[in-house]
Parts: C-alpha cells; structure tokens; sequence
C-alpha cells in the first residue's frame, strides 16, 4: 500500500554547541496510507516537534519527510492535509460558524458547499449549538473541539492530530473517536500524537514508542496494549546461572545489586516458573510483588527510570 507519511532520518536541532537541543534526532518512520497511527512517548520526546515538521511550520535541520507523495510544504498537498495543533490559539471576535467559513473559504470553497461543511462539521464537533457564540469565549475544551472541525473541514486525506483528546472531557473523547473512526472508513491516514494512551489512541492501528528524539519501539496496537506482568524481586545468593535462566525467561530483565532484579513476564504461569528457576537454584527468594500492567505503561515506566538514572 502506498504510504501518506514518509520520514527519513528526520532531525531537529535548536542552537548550536553546548546549549543547543536536539528534540528530533534521526527519526525515520512509514505510515501507511489508510493507517491510524499512534506516536506515544512521554513529555519532551519530541512528539510535537515531528508533528510541527510535518505541517511544515518547523524547518527540519536534517532528513526529509514527505506526505502524499510529496515534500513537505508541496502547496497543492497542503489543502489535502488537515492539523490539529497542540497548543491553540483562537483569538478571535468571530462566530464559531463565522470561523469555520472563513477558513473554509481559505481552502476555495464555494458559499454553497461552504454552508453544508461548516454545518457538518459543527454537527460532528458537537458544537452545533454554539454556532452563534464568539470562539474567544470559550473553554478549553470547546477550542480544541473547534480546532478539531478546522482540521477536518477540507475532508483531509490525511489528518496530524497532536493531543486531541488533552482538554476534551468523556463525550468530546467519544466524538473524537467518532469522528476518526468515520474518517478512517472514508480513507483518512491518521497521526495521533500522545503522552498516555487514552480510549481515543486504542483505535489505532501502530504505536510507535519515542523518547529523547527516537523512535524506540514500534509495533501494532494489539502488541503495545497487551498486558504484562512486572514483578519486583529481592533474592539472595542468585548464581550466574539463575540469572541467565532468568534472562531467557523474561522479555526484560534488569537486575540490580545484591540479587534483586526487575522482570517483564507474560503471564503467572512465567512468574512460578520465575519461582522455580530461584528457589531450584539455591538461591532464597525474599520478596517478590508482581504488577499488572500493560506493555504501554511498563515502557512508559521504563523510560522513567532510564531518566531517573
Ligand atoms: N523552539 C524551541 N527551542 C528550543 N527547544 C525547543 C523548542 N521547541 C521544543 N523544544 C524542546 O524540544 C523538546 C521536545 O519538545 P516537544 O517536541 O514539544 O516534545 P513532546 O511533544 O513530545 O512533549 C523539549 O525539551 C522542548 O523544550
Ligand atoms: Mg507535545
């Protein structure tokens, strides 16, 4: 299938030797067309700056990125291509339908089909009876549903969402999901930035997992929400040889000073075999007080650590 992102080696650095930053570092990705695709990683991974490259408002300092076929910032594929921005800004004396015209008179529609979209798109956004009501005057979360249908108005082919669910509450998250879903039936590709996954990121299709500007993990959704066991283990007289049979048993193992480790295991079955490897071995086991979670959360905690470190 066709791909509606491509991102090759992409890299962003702010400033130059000591002090300068690098918040996109090398970061290469392919997302399909028809895809909706979850780029997940925590504050400060560098999310918004690839999304902000993409819509062609950060210059890249190296690598390329091109959508729909074309480089960033091709004109005609600009007007097939909707974004949904992190931090918004409305400030504005317009009407919420005022609004909506206006940017879609931006994109040449005539007043007919100007009619039509706006009113879709206020329908969709549930903000049909704040047509009338001045944008300026409303609350976060009511921006974020307008910067929603400004997105969407042009029936994008592909749609750059960087937390769209942040400030929306429970029916706003239902209508987003509605409306990516619908959109995703009509061909939409969809990129959806986010620091936790919420109910609107479990509809897609990949996650990739970035921290620190890369790209770390990547894989299909079934395989980044499915849950794991992560036990915390205290233990003495661990031999090399229990360690390596633990590490072979385990899809992570960090083992600390003094015997005690933590494992990512996949069920309970794993964690009494974990118990038979220690105890068989000679070893005593101290503690060991595994937690439910799922695989999302164990690299968001992962990445914590490595951070703390
Ligand atoms: N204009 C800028 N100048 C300097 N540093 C920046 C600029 N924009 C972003 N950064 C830094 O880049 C890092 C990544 O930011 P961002 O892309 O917003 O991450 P995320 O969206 O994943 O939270 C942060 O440490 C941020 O401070
Ligand atoms: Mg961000």
């Amino acid at each position: 299938m066709r791909a509606a992102i491509e991102i090759e080696g992409l890299t962003k650095t702010y400033g130059a030797g000591s002090g300068s930053v690098t918040p996109v570092d090398g970061l290469s990705l392919t997302v399909a067309s028809g895809e909706i695709f979850g780029l997940l990683g925590p504050n400060g991974a560098g999310k918004t700056t690839t999304i902000k490259m993409l819509a062609g408002l950060v210059f890249p300092s190296s690598g390329s990125a091109s959508l729909l076929g074309n480089p960033v910032g091709h004109v005609q594929t600009r007007v097939r291509i909707g974004y949904l921005p992190e931090s918004i800004s409305m400030n504005t004396f317009m009407r919420a339908a005022e609004y909506l015209d206006f940017h879609a008179r931006l994109y040449g529609m005539g007043a007919a089909r100007r009619r039509q979209k706006v009113a879709d798109v206020l329908e969709q956004t549930g903000l049909k009876e704040s047509a009338e009501s001045r944008v300026r005057n409303f609350s976060r979360g009511m921006m974020q549903r307008m910067a929603l249908a400004q997105a969407i108005i042009n029936e994008p082919e592909l749609l750059l969402l960087d937390e769209p669910a942040s400030a929306l509450d429970p029916i706003g998250r239902r209508d987003l999901r509605d409306i990516i879903i619908r959109m995703r039936n009509r061909g939409t590709t969809v990129l959806i930035n986010s620091h936790l996954l919420s109910e609107v990121e479990m509809i897609c299709t990949r996650i990739g997992i970035m921290n620190r500007g890369r790209l770390i993990r990547i894989g299909e959704m079934g395989a980044i929400i499915r849950p794991v066991q992560v036990v915390d283990v205290k233990t003495d007289g661990l031999s090399a040889e229990a360690m390596a049979s633990i590490e072979e048993l385990a899809a992570k193992v960090d083992f600390l000073a003094g015997g005690s480790f933590t494992a990512m295991l996949g069920n309970d079955e794993e964690i009494a075999r974990l118990v038979e490897i220690i105890t068989t071995s000679g070893a005593v086991l101290r503690e060991l007080s595994p937690r439910n979670m799922t695989l999302e959360a164990a690299f968001l905690e992962e990445i914590a650590a490595a951070e703390r470190s």
